[in-house]
């Protein structure tokens, strides 16, 4: 998403929508485990970055946006393990096969827009037996807030970057050949209006080591 909007503000709406409390524990449930070089997907304004492991040695931080790389320029300077930008779109990443210990990605899967493709990179540069972790909100099970998530959706991507209200971060995985699915579901607030937007999904996956 281009314009003032999409480039200039959004990154601002996003780094205080998604810095919440109630979204914290999400994140610190996907950081939990990271370890040697890790490839970050959708780096945004670096809000995991106080919350990468010591076992962490280094970030390879994938963000198409800017202005959000350089609103991270302070959580960065602040985090031990070094990390730089290694590429804009994480739907083609110019890395080698097998070249990361572990990916995390937060509340981007809801965003990249051929996110199996995304996820199909993603199982190519991870070693044999690496993890994916993730924290997300998607797909509630409840019938009548999934109605809704499909109604409000168009207009969420049109406004927020291109988020969908809709994916289900587990059948993503799946699909993408990940296994030792190790993701904690449930709404992260009750309150009722904003159900839609409150199912969260955080936790792991594991690329067999064949
Ligand atoms: C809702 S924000 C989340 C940012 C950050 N991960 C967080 O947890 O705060 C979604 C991020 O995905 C990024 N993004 C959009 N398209 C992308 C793509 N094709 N590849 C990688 N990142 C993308 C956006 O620029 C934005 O920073």
């Amino acid at each position: 998403m281009g314009g003032l909007w999409g480039e200039r503000i959004l990154p601002h709406v996003i780094d205080a929508a998604c810095n919440s409390k109630e979204v914290r524990p999400l994140r610190e449930r996907a950081c939990a485990g990271l370890t040697g070089t890790v490839l970050e997907l959708g780096f945004g304004s670096g809000l995991n970055c106080g919350l990468y492991p010591d076992a962490v040695t280094s970030v390879l931080a994938i963000e198409p946006a800017d202005t959000a790389w350089k609103m991270a320029a302070k959580r960065r300077a602040s985090t031990s393990a070094p990390i730089s930008r290694a590429g804009l779109d994480g739907q083609r990443l110019d890395l080698p096969d097998d070249s990361v210990d572990s990916v995390l990605i937060t509340f981007t899967l809801c965003t990249i827009p051929d996110v199996d493709t995304a996820l199909q990179e993603v199982a190519r540069v991870l070693r044999p037996g690496g993890s994916v972790h993730i924290a997300e909100h998607g797909r509630s099970p409840d019938p009548a807030v999934a109605r809704w998530q499909n109604r409000l959706n168009p207009a969420q991507q049109r406004v927020f970057g291109g988020c969908h209200l809709n994916r289900d971060p587990i059948l993503l995985l799946a699909s993408a050949g990940f296994g030792d699915v190790d993701i904690e579901t449930g709404y992260v607030s009750q309150l009722g209006p904003m159900r839609p937007w409150m199912y969260g999904y955080s936790g792991s996956a594991r690329l067999s080591a064949v």
